[in-house]
């Protein structure tokens, strides 16, 4: 609690709500109790000034460009620790020791298989499907192969759920691209690190052997750090959204899968490379500026403006730079990031961007590394997906066990007919 409160005057009655503090960030005023004094409902479309929970996991000051896991900047955290070691920070609320770390990444690995039976279920899909249709089904299915951990009320069952999820994703992913261009599965070993495993699963052909790149399997391993989690997102929001149901973890995540591969959320990755194609040369930049600009056309800038960042996306400045170190290590130069570049420099210098606070996202830039590495356009959300499955089991951990959690449930502005009468089919 904090000691401010908001008066609302309602019919003459005036009431008192009280605000609450977080530990950094906007105080919250809690209007739980407003449907039953006043039989009114907020209205929020969109919840831009909603708080849907509380939860201790990640902060963001949209004003500053700030994002923090567990108090620690995202800069510092993609600079110095692995993937493995922000899961477990995001799911544990602290980085582990070197013997905490070494047993989480042992538990992980040793969850990276997947039932054998789930193999034919890939079969079903059309070898041209979208991997995040395949994903979709996938995910959900996990639920039918593993009934020892969907009993939500037992902690111990939800960790191995959690553990399960992210230790399969990768496995997962690999196999929807394997199945797209016709190669077979590729099973997991153990030896090699998370995001190395990922790759060999990905890239490697029964018929040679694989060497990971160390400098693709850390900016790799930067990029799931940056997409880990990013608080009350449509996605994340989603699971908890499903999980408030009871519903268990697979099919939870799942959901946040459908939500994450819409263009406004994950899609936008795959959606700013194929934009920056189409841009092509720098020439063309200014044309696709003045559209973003023109109210009666419905394209936007893809990679561009944040619902929460009025700022620059902190987890951009590190994509862009880890853009450069990829094209260097790989010792290829991508006109794309070129045009890239230039749009940014031009669109940050253009009063339309400038007024409406819009800057780079992080996905802006990670088409043009996922490229470079070797993925098609449509596995970008993929590799979202894999590296947001730590943030969304995390917040579903944290929602289970609140015990003051209960279903998620939003009211409504009802703009429907008022009552009316049943006419009789003849009499209409
Ligand atoms: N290009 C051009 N204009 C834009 C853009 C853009 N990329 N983004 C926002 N605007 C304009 C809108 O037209 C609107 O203008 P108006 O006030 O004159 O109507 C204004 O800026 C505010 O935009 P909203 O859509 O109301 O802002 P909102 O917070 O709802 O949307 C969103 C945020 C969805 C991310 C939006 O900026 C967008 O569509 N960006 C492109 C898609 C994208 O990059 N998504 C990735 C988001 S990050 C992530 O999911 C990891």
């Amino acid at each position: 609690m904090s000691d401010s409160k908001v008066k609302l005057t309602v019919d003459g009655k005036e009431l008192e709500y009280a605000t609450i503090a977080g530990s950094v960030g906007p105080k919250v005023v809690d209007i739980r109790k407003l449907y039953a004094q006043t039989g009114m409902v907020t209205y929020d479309p969109g919840f831009t000034s909603t708080a849907s929970c509380d939860s201790a996991l990640t902060y963001i000051d949209g004003d500053q460009g700030v994002l923090l896991h567990r108090g620690y900047s995202i800069e510092e955290l993609s600079e110095q620790s692995s993937f493995m070691e922000v899961a477990y920070l995001l799911l544990r609320g602290n980085l582990p020791n070197k013997g905490e770390l070494d047993s989480f990444v042992h538990t992980i690995t040793r969850h990276t298989m997947v039932h054998e039976q789930l193999s034919t279920f890939f079969r079903g899909f059309r070898r041209d499907a979208h991997p995040m249709a395949i994903m979709c089904g996938v995910v959900g299915a996990l639920s039918a192969f593993y009934h020892d951990s969907t009993d939500i009320t037992d902690p111990v069952q939800r960790m191995i759920a959690s553990h399960r999820l992210i230790a399969k994703m990768p496995t997962l992913a690999a196999m929807a691209y394997k199945y797209s261009v016709g190669q077979p599965f590729v099973y997991p070993q153990n030896d090699l690190s998370y995001t190395g495993n990922f790759l060999r699963m990905t890239f490697s052909v029964p018929a040679e052997e694989y060497e990971v790149n160390p400098v693709i399997e850390k900016a790799l391993d930067r990029i799931f750090i940056l997409h880990a989690d990013h608080e009350q997102n449509a996605s994340t929001s989603t699971v908890r959204l499903a999980g408030s149901s009871g519903a268990n973890p697979f099919a939870c995540i799942a959901a946040g899968i459908a939500c994450l591969w819409g263009p406004a959320h994950g899609g936008a990755n795959e959606a700013a490379l194929n934009m920056l194609r189409e841009i092509g040369t720098p020439e063309r930049i200014p044309a696709y500026i003045a559209r973003a600009k023109n109210k009666d056309d419905p394209f936007r800038l893809m990679g561009f403006g944040h619902r929460v960042y009025k700022n620059y996306d902190p987890r951009a400045t590190v994509m862009q730079k880890t853009v450069r170190e990829v094209l260097t290590a790989l010792n290829v130069s991508d006109p794309i990031f070129d045009v890239a570049l230039q749009l940014e420099d031009m669109a940050l210098h253009d009063d339309y961007f400038i007024e409406k606070k819009l800057f780079p996202n992080v996905d802006f830039y990670s088409g043009i590394i996922l490229s470079a590495i070797g993925f098609p356009t449509d596995m970008f959300t993929v590799l979202f997906a894999l590296a947001r499955t730590v943030g969304w089991v995390a917040h579903w951990n944290e929602m289970i066990s609140d015990p003051e959690q209960k279903i998620g449930r939003p009211r409504q502005l009802y703009t429907g007919p008022a009552p009316r009468a049943y006419l009789p089919v003849e009499k209409r």
